[in-house]
């Protein structure tokens, strides 16, 4: 899972994961625990932590050549209108646990797959139902993914009518020949349109996906897209450094040594260099460095409380098929495959395939390791809730990031990450892995 562990002795973009998501590592996550620990948690009463609520929608247009999500490209209308039945009914489900039951809902995410790929129809009647169940109004931030060119006038006017305050459209990039090289179904007319309608509608937030490091891609085409990225001035800009996870169409090809790519994945060096310049250059134009992947024009105004709160522990209740939630100090994913999901909801189970308790010390681990991702952790916040001084206790990971160059500042007040080790940050948290969970399969 470590980019050297990936990518061998040279630089190279290779097979594997690169991304922390979580901790400990999803591979060690079980079918038994899905039993004997998740459903028991969830029949007790609630913990105090905040509740959010992640819906998958697995729909895209296309099946992008990078993408390792659990995304469907061939589903008719009928097919999507009984997942999103089935989605309605597994909140339904959850409702009726003493863990969730009247709790309100602190954020709420729609990701994918995509979002916006549903109709106002479909998805005016999915928030119907779900809103039957639990009102959204308590909730701080309703964040929707959007691929752009599923995105019409009226389409975005209901979405933010339905009361979306984050808009967050997966631009990538802005040149039409590596979009299409990459398998996007969006081309860059699509993106103007659909940024300028949002930002006259008022959308509270608009963010921006870019990915460095896409097929094609060249150091003067990068420049271009942070320039027209600063000219569109977005609330907030989050860069992904381009990885190759096994289940991308990328991965099986190089696996398979097909050669059906003739151009590569720049390599990390490259990719970071590139985030780096995109990085000073939104500097330069007023906006601040919030963690490893974003830029915020505003920080005073604009929170991104779903990664906030997740990376603090928060509860979240992941809604559609493979999907990963946290709840009464449980990890629990769903059911990876379409069939097995929805027939598990519509016997009226919960869909849970594997899950884990992690212990105070991983659950410690799992915080440290995702806010280091912001750049900066505060050693109070651990010692106030754990009661542990994070500073000894992982003394020798500490000492390590600062021989290599990677720690800006160190003391009792503030742990800060060096920018060269924030553009590496998910290649150096295995560091503070237990040692069990070093050198394992990730996922
Ligand atoms: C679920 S998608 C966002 C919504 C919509 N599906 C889209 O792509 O426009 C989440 C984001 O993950 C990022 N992403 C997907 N595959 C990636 C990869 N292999 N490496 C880095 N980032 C990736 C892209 O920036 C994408 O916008
Ligand atoms: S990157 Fe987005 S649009 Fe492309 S396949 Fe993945 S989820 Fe769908």
């Amino acid at each position: 899972m470590s980019e050297s562990a990936s990518s061998g002795a040279v630089d190279e973009t290779a097979v594997g994961s690169y991304f922390v998501a979580n901790y400990p590592p999803f591979s060690v996550w079980s079918a038994d625990a899905a039993t004997s620990v998740a459903t028991p948690a969830l029949q007790s009463p609630p913990s105090n932590a905040a509740l959010g609520m992640y819906l998958h929608i697995p729909f895209c247009r296309k099946r992008c050549h990078f993408c390792y999500f659990r995304v469907y490209t061939e589903k008719n209308a009928a097919e999507v209108q009984s997942y999103l039945d089935v989605v309605a009914r597994e909140w339904e489900l959850y409702a009726q646990h003493p863990a969730i039951a009247d709790r309100p809902l602190d954020f709420i995410y729609f990701g994918g797959g995509t979002p916006s790929f549903l109709s106002v129809r479909q998805l005016k009647a999915l928030i119907g139902r779900l809103e039957g169940v639990t009102p959204w109004d308590t909730a701080q931030e309703i964040t929707f993914e959007c691929e752009p060119g599923t995105l019409t006038e009226p389409k975005l006017a209901s979405i933010r009518e339905l009361g979306v305050t984050r808009l967050s459209l997966g631009i990538e990039n802005f040149d039409d020949k590596i979009l299409e090289v990459n398998g996007r179904a969006h081309r860059s007319p699509e993106i103007f349109r659909a940024y300028d309608f949002a930002r006259s509608i008022g959308f509270p937030q608009i963010n921006i996906d870019l990915i460095a490091g896409m097929l094609g891609e060249t150091h003067d085409n990068w420049k271009a897209c942070i320039d027209k990225t600063i000219e569109l001035s977005p609330d907030s800009v989050t860069i992904y450094q381009m990885e190759l996870p096994f289940n991308t169409t990328i991965s099986s090809d190089i696996l398979k040594g097909t050669g059906g790519f003739s151009n590569n994945v720049a390599n990390w060096e490259t990719k970071r260099q590139w985030v780096a310049e995109a990085f000073e250059a939104l500097e330069n134009a007023g906006y601040t460095v919030g963690s490893a992947y974003t830029a915020v024009k505003n920080p005073a105004h604009t929170k991104f409380v779903y990664r906030d709160r997740l990376w603090q522990g928060a509860d979240l209740i992941g809604l559609g098929v493979a999907s990963f939630g946290h709840v009464s100090g449980v990890h629990v994913q769903n059911i990876d495959s379409w069939g097995g999901y929805a027939e598990a909801v519509r016997q009226g189970q919960l869909p849970i395939n594997r899950a884990y308790r992690p212990t105070d010390e991983e659950r410690l681990i799992r915080e440290l390791v995702l806010q280091l991702k912001l750049g900066t952790i505060r050693p109070s916040y651990f010692q106030n809730k754990y009661g542990v001084n994070v500073r000894t206790q992982f003394s020798e990971a500490w000492t390590s990031l600062n021989n290599d160059g990677y720690l800006a500042r160190a003391d009792d007040d503030l742990v800060e990450l060096s920018r060269e080790g924030l553009l590496r940050v998910d290649g150096l948290l295995p560091r503070f892995f237990l040692p069990e969970h070093t050198n394992i399969r990730y996922t």
